[in-house]
Order: structure tokens, then sequence, then C-alpha cells
């Protein structure tokens, strides 16, 4: 289809602007079609004529059944970047590029060996580079006596304006600015991107407020103990410098570093200013002679695990302190921790439903939990439940003991597994051993059923109405039924209103 011309005539093609994919491409494919090798073009960059020009490719004939194959899109986008390259000429290294593969080097591209393959990616390379250091070192400064106006003088070593702007027309889209450089100048005016001829380093203003701002808080971060003049430059190459308000300063910053990491050595240590929980010292532990009040207020300035630094508060039990039922809990969720009370939110609310319906008068139980503070993982806004620990329950073992002293119930009834291997131990299971008497080593009866949580937490209606019955039939037989069959003493008066 293509073949090269016998003679070796030589013909000229024009890109306006030279940097433009899609100005190159139009001319490149006027040569195709017409056969031209790279050999016999001259690539000129300016739309203006010299006589001593070869004629313009598209004067020379087409071939007889003319047609383009499609390219890459790999050697697109390689050409797209390499034509902003502005030392090496980018246009016949591509176009020569572009004759391989359309004349049956299709994988061309795959192979880096090839010197022109590895001429035109160290091309494109330096592009990229150049335009990354572009968006990370554009400054602008505010236009005097215009709101919302700036302009930043940049001065690139390649032709990238083109590239960028679109970064820069998202990144700052609520302003008006204007990029100049040497070569090329972008306006954004909050709709839309034009762009013009070069500019000077003059027509941008020199500095505004915000620069003072800035080179103060740069001076605040810099660290001296942690400057490596190797790393900055490789970074921030100095060529980058003039743009950077903060720059003028570096020098001093510099000069100034080894001394000021000196005094900092030579300082005396300073205590932390943060707080750093000391975990036993300062913890309080119960005292053995403390009533069940003084307990509470000792327990509310409890350390021994890291949840109280999470949590609003301690929620200690509550009831009567000479309580004949104990029901123990796993751990408050988030409306006790905010509230301070056990059982006040949503599985509280299904526990007082049962309580309600068997007839038994909440305030005559002593409700607690195994573990007081609310171990939990924040998710944005919501604080969601998290299963206490091994270490948490250990640690809050004592205050739990003490609660269980204090109050002495007959008898102690445990809302799920958690609330159970805290009282019986980790050998409790609790699908073994639910609603079976157990005998704590002081005599107190014991036993547990499942959690109000996990009634709740069933995927549907029936599952949780069916889990709710087995609660409260289990709460029926611990609290009502083992009095009636054994002949004790209930535990438990009825309510005024059961
Ligand atoms: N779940 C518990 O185990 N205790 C509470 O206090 C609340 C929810």
């Amino acid at each position: 289809m293509h073949r090269r011309r016998p003679d070796a005539q030589r013909w000229s093609l024009r890109v306006d602007p030279p940097w433009s994919l899609d100005a190159w491409r139009g001319a490149a494919r006027e040569a195709l079609l017409r056969g031209l090798s790279p050999e016999q073009l001259d690539w000129l960059e300016s739309s203006a004529g010299s006589l001593l020009d070869a004629p313009a490719a598209t004067q020379a004939p087409l071939l007889e059944t003319p047609s383009v194959p499609h390219v890459p899109s790999a050697f697109l986008e390689l050409a797209s970047t390499c034509l902003c390259h502005a030392d090496a000429q980018p246009m016949p290294l591509l176009y020569r590029l572009l004759w391989r593969i359309v004349h049956g080097e299709r994988a061309l591209l795959s192979n880096p060996t090839d010197a022109d393959v590895l001429r035109a990616m160290t091309m494109a390379q330096a592009v990229r580079r150049d335009t990354h250091k572009m968006k990370a070192f554009v400054r602008f400064r505010e236009i005097p006596g215009e709101q919302d106006a700036f302009i930043a003088w940049f001065e690139p070593q390649h032709r990238i304006v083109d590239r960028v702007a679109a970064f820069f027309a998202r990144r700052f889209a609520g302003m008006r600015w204007a990029i100049l450089t040497p070569y090329r100048s972008v306006h954004w005016d909050g709709q839309a991107l034009s762009f013009g001829a070069g500019g000077h380093r003059e027509q941008a203003p020199a500095e505004d407020a915000r620069e003072t701002l800035w080179q103060t808080y740069y001076a605040s971060i810099f660290n001296p103990a942690r400057l490596n003049t190797r790393m900055m430059q490789q970074e921030m190459p100095a060529r980058y410098w003039r743009h950077l308000p903060e720059a003028q300063l570096l020098p001093g910053l510099i000069r100034d570093a080894g001394d000021r990491v000196q005094a900092m050595h030579d300082r005396p240590a300073q205590p932390p200013q943060r707080r750093i929980p000391s975990r036993r010292a300062t913890s309080p532990v119960p005292s053995p002679s403390s009533d069940l009040a003084t307990l509470q207020r000792q327990a509310a300035g409890c350390r021994q695990c890291p949840l109280w630094e999470s949590t609003t508060q301690v929620v200690f039990g509550e009831g009567p302190g000479d309580a004949r039922v104990m029901l123990v809990g796993e751990q408050p969720g988030d409306t006790e921790d905010l509230c301070g009370r056990p059982f006040a939110g949503p599985a509280g609310a299904l526990l007082d439903r049962a309580l309600s319906e068997l007839g038994i008068a909440r305030s005559a139980l002593y409700l607690t939990n195994a573990v007081k503070h609310f171990h939990h993982e924040r998710r944005g806004k919501v604080r969601l439940h998290k299963r206490p620990q091994g270490r948490h329950v250990q640690a809050c073992r004592p205050w739990l003991l003490g609660e269980i002293e204090r109050v002495r119930p007959e008898i102690i009834v445990c809302l799920g597994a958690t609330a159970a291997s805290a009282v019986f131990g980790s050998h409790f299971s609790l699908t073994r051993d639910r609603a079976r008497w157990h005998t704590l080593p002081d005599g107190t009866r014991g036993s547990a059923t499942v959690h109000p949580a996990w009634v709740l937490r069933q995927a549907d209606e029936v599952r949780r109405e069916d889990a709710y019955r087995l609660f409260r039939d289990d709460l029926r037989q611990l609290l009502i039924g083992d009095a009636e069959s054994t002949g004790r003493r209930p535990a438990l008066p009825p309510t005024s209103e059961g």
C-alpha cells in the first residue's frame, strides 16, 4: 500500500502550534497518503514561510490507493507527550516511528532497546517530569485592586502549558487566574480556558500578602533536624526556586540549620505537653472497705485499660444496693455511654419489654455490665459497637466483683456470653449451659441467657420474635419459675402494675 517514492524530492510540512498532536497528526496523515518517507520530509514549526523551503507536502501527488491504517493508541499518547519537548526535535522522530509502525513493525513500541523508541521514551519522560514540577511549583499572586484574580509566572523547560492547563482549571475552578510563561500564556475566567502569547516576568505581581503569610508558615514548619539538601534539590531543583516564595528563605534556613539542631540538642528536656495516660500508677482500685457509692466514684477514674480514652464515662451498675437479683450485661452501648446508665438504649428497651411482660419491676434489679466502658469503632460520625476483648473484661473484673460483694444478690443472671464468662469463667458455654444454674464460690447461684442485643440483631421479624420468646422465657424460668418449682422464696417482688 505505502511504497517509498523512487525520487528524492523533498517536501515540507508545517505544524502549528508545534506541540499540538492534532496539528502534527494532520500533517503526518497528508505525508502517509502520499507515501512520503521520513527522509523526504522537512518538518517546520512556524506558519511563516521562506523561499528556501521545500514545497508543501500537500502538493505531492496522492498514492493510487491512498489510505491511513489504524495507529495504536499507545503511539498517539507517546506522540502527544513528545511533541511538548522543546529541545530535541520530536516531529521527524515521531514520523519515523509512525512510518515503521504502518510498514509492518506493529509491535515496535514494545521494544525499548530500539534507538528511536528509546529516544522518544526519554523525551516523554522529560516532559512528564516538567509537567509534574509545574503542577507543584506554580505560585499565584493576587492582582492588586482586583478581587479573586491571580497571576503566576512560570518558566517550564518544555512546551507544556496546554498540557497542564486543564489541571489548573480543575484545581482553581473558583478563581480567575492566568499563568504566564515565556512562550505561551493561559487564562481561566471561571468558565473557560483561553491561550495567548508568552509574557514577561514583570507582568506578574512581585509579591502579595499571602506570600508573606506563606513564608512565615514555611519558616515555622521547617525542621532543621530533617534537612536533607540532596533530597531537597532532587525534589525542588534550583531552577524552580525563582517561582517559589519560600525559596528566598531557604539559603538562610539551610545556613542556620546546623546551629538550630545543636541548640535543640543542648536544650534541657521538656515534659510532654500532651496527656500521656499512665496506665496503672494513677488508676484507682476498689478499696475493700468502700461502700457501693464509693466504689462507683473510684471506678469513674479507672484507667486499667485504654477504653477510657475514647469514651464519655464509666457506666457503673444501677439499682438497689441490696437487690436480690443482679443482671450482668456485656458493656454499655452508645446511648449508655452518653447518658451514664446501663441498659438505657435499644437493648435496654427490649429488656424492659420482657420484664414488663413477666411482671418484674426493673427497679427491683441491680443492672450492671462486665465491662464498664463502651468499646467501639468510629465510622464517620457513627460509633459502632465492638465486642470487648478479654483484657477489657479482666481490667473491669475488680469492679464487677466489687459490686457482687457489696450487693450480695441471691441470684445473678448474665446476659450473653461475655457476661457469662466474666462471672463463671472462660469454660462457660452459652450454647451448652444456657438457663442452667451454677453455684459461685461464695454460694451465689448464677445462670445465663442470650443478650437482648442478639435478639435485635436477628435477620427478620419472625426470627426476632422467636429469639425474643427464648430470651423472655429464659428470664421467666430463671427469675420466677425456679422459685415456683423449688418452693424457694421468689427473688423478685411482683411489679405494682404486674
Ligand atoms: N448492652 C449491654 O450489655 N449493657 C448495656 O448497658 C447496654 C447494652
